[in-house]
C-alpha cells in the first residue's frame, strides 16, 4: 500500500491517513449559523468514510463576513454548544476536524447581512462598487474577530482551526494587489500585504497556546491580472513558517479568475496529466519552505495523489468535490478499489446547498432516481 495510508502528525495533531476533506461549505446550517443535526451526521460521514483530518465548511467569525446561506458562524459564544455536539459525534466516530476561520470581505453576502462588505479597498466590479475599505480600528476588530474565534473553537473541541486566507476572501483580498489598493502599512510590498494575516495568526496563538494546530489556506496564485504571484507565495509562507504556523494549504483562484482558474475550475480530468491544479507551485513551496504542505484542488486518481506524495510534492492530499460524490472514497481506495472518483467537477453540487436542501451530488441523486425508475 502507498504511503497515502501513513499515520501523520500537524503539531500536536496525529492523525491516521493523509487524506483531507478541503473546507467545504454544506449550506447545512441554520439560520444564524448555528451547527444542525444534519451538518453532525454529514461529518461522521465522512469520518466513516476514512478520511484522517475534516476541515469544516467556511465559519464566519464576524456577521459582515457571511458569504452565502446555510453557512457556519463561529461569531458568538451562543454557537459553542452545537458544535461541541458536532466535534463530539466527529471524535465518537473515530475522526478528527478542524474549524476554517474565515471573513468574505466584499464579496461578503449583503443581502444576507444587511451590513457593506468590507474589505481592504473598496472593490469596483462591473456591478458597482462593493463595500467599504477597511479603516486601522476594522482591521483591529478583524484581528479579534478571528482571535475570538479561534478561541471559540477551541472551546468547542475542535483539533484545529484553519485560517481561510484563499479564493478572494478577506486575507487573501489583503494579499492580492488586484484587490489591495492602500497606501498604508497594510498595503503596498508583499510584506505589507501579508501583515494583517500575520498578526491574525500571532492573535490566534496568542490565544490558544502553542500546542493548538493552527493551519491556513492561501492560494497558491490569484490567476487575475495583477493578482497574488506564486513567488509571493512563498514569501507569504516563509513569514508564516518563521511565525510557527503548523500547516499550509494551497488552493488558488478568486471568484473573479473565470470558470477555468477558479478555485471550482469547471471540467471533467480526462487524464492524469490535466489532475492537480497546483502542481508547479506545490514544487516551489517544497523547494523552500519546511512546514507540513496541504495540496488541494482537481485530484482524482489514487495514483496521481500517491506520486504527489511519493515525489515530495506534498504531505497531504485534500480533496473536496470528490468526497461530495462519494464520502467514502478514502475507504474505498484502502479496500483495494483504487478506481479514479467519479466527480464529474461541473459544479451542480452548488445549486442545493444554495437553495436550503443542503449540499448532495446533483448528478449521483439524478442516476440513483433514473435506477429507481427502471426498476
Ligand atoms: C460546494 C463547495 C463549497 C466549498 N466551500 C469552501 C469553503 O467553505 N472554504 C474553502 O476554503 N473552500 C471551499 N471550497 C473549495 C474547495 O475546498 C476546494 O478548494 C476546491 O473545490 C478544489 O478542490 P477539488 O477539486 O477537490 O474540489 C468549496 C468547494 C465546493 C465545491
Amino acid at each position: 500500500m502507498s504511503n497515502l495510508f501513513d499515520a501523520m502528525r500537524i503539531s500536536s495533531l496525529s492523525l491516521k491517513n493523509r487524506f483531507v476533506r478541503s473546507a467545504t461549505w454544506e449550506g447545512m446550517a441554520a439560520e444564524d449559523g448555528s451547527c444542525t443535526q444534519k451538518l453532525t451526521d454529514y461529518m461522521v460521514q465522512l469520518v466513516e468514510g476514512g478520511v484522517g483530518l475534516i476541515i469544516s465548511g467556511h465559519a464566519y467569525v464576524s456577521r459582515e463576513g457571511q458569504a452565502g446561506p446555510g453557512q457556519l458562524g463561529i461569531y458568538d459564544d451562543a454557537l459553542i454548544p452545537a458544535l461541541a455536539s458536532m466535534t463530539a459525534a466527529v471524535h465518537h466516530a473515530g475522526g478528527k476536524i478542524a474549524l476554517q476561520l474565515a471573513h468574505a470581505g466584499c464579496n461578503a453576502a449583503e443581502a444576507l447581512t444587511g451590513l457593506p462588505p468590507l474589505g481592504p479597498s473598496v472593490w469596483e466590479g462591473e456591478k458597482g462598487s462593493r463595500g467599504r475599505e477597511a479603516t486601522l480600528e476594522d482591521i483591529s476588530r478583524l484581528v479579534h474577530a478571528f482571535r475570538q474565534a479561534a478561541e471559540r473553537a477551541k472551546r468547542a473541541g475542535f483539533d484545529a482551526v484553519q485560517i481561510h486566507s484563499a479564493h478572494g476572501y478577506c486575507l487573501s483580498q489583503f494579499l492580492s494587489p488586484f484587490y489591495n489598493k492602500r497606501q498604508d502599512a497594510y498595503g503596498g510590498s508583499i510584506e505589507n500585504r501579508a501583515r494583517i494575516v500575520l498578526e491574525v495568526y500571532d492573535s490566534i496563538r496568542k490565544a490558544v497556546g502553542p500546542d493548538f494546530p493552527v493551519l491556513i489556506k492561501m492560494n497558491a496564485q490569484d490567476f487575475v491580472e495583477g493578482g497574488l504571484s506564486a513567488e509571493e507565495m512563498v514569501r507569504v509562507a516563509s513569514l508564516l513558517e518563521q511565525a510557527g504556523m503548523d500547516a499550509v494549504e494551497l488552493s488558488g483562484g478568486t471568484a473573479h479568475s473565470g470558470a477555468k482558474l477558479s478555485p471550482v475550475r469547471v471540467g471533467k480530468l480526462e487524464s492524469p496529466d490535466k489532475e492537480v491544479y497546483y502542481r508547479q507551485e506545490a514544487r516551489l513551496f517544497k523547494e523552500k519552505i519546511r512546514i507540513p504542505l496541504m495540496v488541494v484542488g482537481g485530484i482524482r486518481s489514487y495514483e496521481v495523489a500517491a506520486k504527489l506524495v511519493e515525489e515530495g510534492l506534498t504531505d497531504f492530499v485534500s480533496l473536496s468535490r470528490p468526497l461530495i460524490r462519494e464520502p467514502h472514497l478514502v475507504n474505498r481506495w484502502k479496500s483495494g478499489d483504487t478506481r479514479k472518483s467519479t466527480c464529474l467537477s461541473d459544479n451542480q453540487c452548488f445549486k442545493p446547498a444554495m437553495t436550503g436542501k443542503g449540499l448532495y451530488c446533483v448528478v449521483e441523486a439524478k442516476e440513483k432516481a433514473r435506477a429507481k425508475e427502471s426498476q
